[in-house]
């Protein structure tokens, strides 16, 4: 089967999040299961400057808000896809620097709603047409909203490519004015509540919603969720309304990448094996060098991940205070985002600078170290589509505490005394996503970590875990194969 997946980042040209990952992992698993997929992104700056070779297919005309674009096609060389990468060149939109979505002050971008038109129509094109080759993709699978007006202009061509939509998150839906709407000159019957208007505005995310053949999310438990008022952001009733059409696949991790037998960034590398525990305590030590903490035979607990109010990132900051004066535990914490979070966490850091250390901002490296030198890894996320942390920590030895929701639910097992009986135990799950139930989570899983013996088990118990692409990408391709046929 040809695949041709869109999105608006991929790792490793430009991440910002889960997602990113998600494009090189899955096309990768689906490729070694017989499948050809290919990659088209916006070719932005920092995406031109990592890839080897560039050849350029083809020009386009594409039409934007009140002007048309010269819009160049290259295809780039890339290792894991081979030469099947292909760009959407648009210099005027995407040739600026870092963020693919919001410029430096944290503001998005103000033409984002023109750069991802831009980039839907050309890759609506791709789908039926790429210059210089004769291979034609099967299926065009579309992730999140920056791609949801893909399906929508190929439900405008003669025998389009089967359609897959993929909601990697709900909450950014891609909103835009009904002034911009004209402005983009898209066709005036698509301004309905049948297709995109969307309360007054219209909703890219929702075009992937209605125009596709079939719609997904990265984990069952989401899947349901986002059918109700609590989690559906008032998508709840078009979510509804799909019925079979919509359906939960749980995300996989890259198991090259994410591996602690080989990760080139630890400073010893293990398995679940005899010498777990004395790996993991030379991985402690050299995280608490580099960032400069002491501590190496008290608990370590970390977080890395986006700042923002979905991870929960507000509960870890209320309950450090009482944790670093009950406890002895001691914390790092990598990530970026929301402005007055990166401040309280900078006040936390001044007030206990022998317990806490905080690096703001992006760091690969140190995202690695963190899996695997601290104790304990807390996601505590308000909702969670899938999570690809806490699959790491799992692998990682390094077992997870999280809300119960979303892919949390489907990926991490609470200790308990069953559990450990049934030696299930993979993590530590909270129900209600408040500071006290965090806390009081927490307080046990301390408690169970001053038993050595217990708490390896629930280490060595989550490594084991099946957390690879396989299942789920065969499940892509039933359901690539069921469109297809559908079609026939
Ligand atoms: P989300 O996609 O909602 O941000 P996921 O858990 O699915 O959450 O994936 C987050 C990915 O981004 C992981 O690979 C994580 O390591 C990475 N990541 C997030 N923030 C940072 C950061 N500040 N530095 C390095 N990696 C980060
Ligand atoms: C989104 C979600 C996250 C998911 C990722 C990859 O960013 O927030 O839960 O793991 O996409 O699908």
């Amino acid at each position: 089967m040809n695949i041709l997946f869109a999105a608006s980042e991929a790792f490793p040209f430009i991440k910002t999040g889960g997602l990113g990952d998600v494009m090189h992992s899955l096309p990768k698993a689906l490729n070694k299961l017989g499948d050809e997929v290919r990659l088209v992104l916006p070719a932005y700056r920092d995406v031109l400057a990592s890839v080897d070779t560039i050849r350029e297919l083809g020009k386009i005309d594409v039409p934007g808000a009140g002007v048309r674009h010269e819009v160049r096609i290259l295809r780039a060389h890339e290792d894991i896809l081979g030469d099947y990468l292909y760009l959407i060149d648009v210099p005027d939109l995407f040739d600026r620097p870092g963020n693919p979505y919001v410029h430096s002050d944290g503001y998005a971008w103000p033409d984002n709603a023109e750069r991802y038109t831009v980039f839907s129509r050309a890759v609506a094109l791709l789908g039926k047409w790429i210059p210089k080759t004769s291979w034609r993709p099967h299926v065009l699978h579309c992730h999140d909203w920056q791609t949801g007006l893909v399906p929508a202009f190929l439900s405008m061509v003669h025998d389009p490519p089967a359609t897959t939509f993929t909601i990697h998150n709900l909450a950014y839906d891609g909103r835009f004015s009904h002034d911009e709407f004209n402005r983009l000159g898209l066709p005036a019957y698509w301004w309905s509540p049948e297709y995109v208007e969307f309360y007054g505005d219209f909703s890219m995310l929702k075009a992937g919603l209605i125009f596709s053949d079939h719609v997904t999310t990265v984990s069952p438990t989401y899947a349901k969720e986002i059918c109700t008022p609590e989690f559906g952001y008032r998508y709840e009733g078009v979510l509804r309304s799909l019925g079979d059409k919509l359906t939960g696949i749980l995300n996989g991790i890259d198991l090259d990448i994410w591996n602690p037998q080989t990760d080139k960034y630890l400073a010893q590398n293990y398995a679940h094996d005899a010498h777990f525990a004395e790996a993991k305590a030379t991985n402690k030590q050299d995280l608490l060098n580099s960032v400069g903490l002491q501590g190496s035979d008290k608990p370590l607990l970390g977080f890395v991940g986006r700042l923002v109010e979905q991870k929960g990132i507000d509960l870890i900051i209320a309950i450090l205070p009482r944790i670093f004066a009950e406890t002895d535990a001691n914390m790092v914490l990598l990530g970026s985002g929301h402005m007055p979070y990166e401040q309280d966490l900078l006040y936390l850091t001044a007030a206990y600078p022998d317990r806490l250390h905080v690096h703001l901002g992006y760091s690969e490296d140190l995202a690695h170290k963190i899996e695997a030198g601290v104790d304990m890894f807390l996601m505590p996320s308000r909702f969670e589509p899938c999570g690809l942390n806490q699959m790491y920590s799992l692998r990682y030895g390094t077992p997870p505490i999280v809300h119960s929701t979303g892919g949390l639910v489907d990926t991490v097992v609470d200790t308990s005394l069953l559990t450990i009986r049934e030696k299930t135990a993979t993590g530590f799950v909270f129900e209600e996503p408040t500071a006290e139930a965090l806390d009081s989570k927490l307080r046990s899983a301390l408690e169970l970590y001053g038993n050595p013996k217990l708490w390896h088990e629930v280490c060595t118990t989550a490594m084991q875990q099946d957390l690879g692409w396989e299942t789920s990408a065969r499940k892509y391709q039933e359901l690539y194969q069921a469109e297809v046929d559908a079609k026939k």
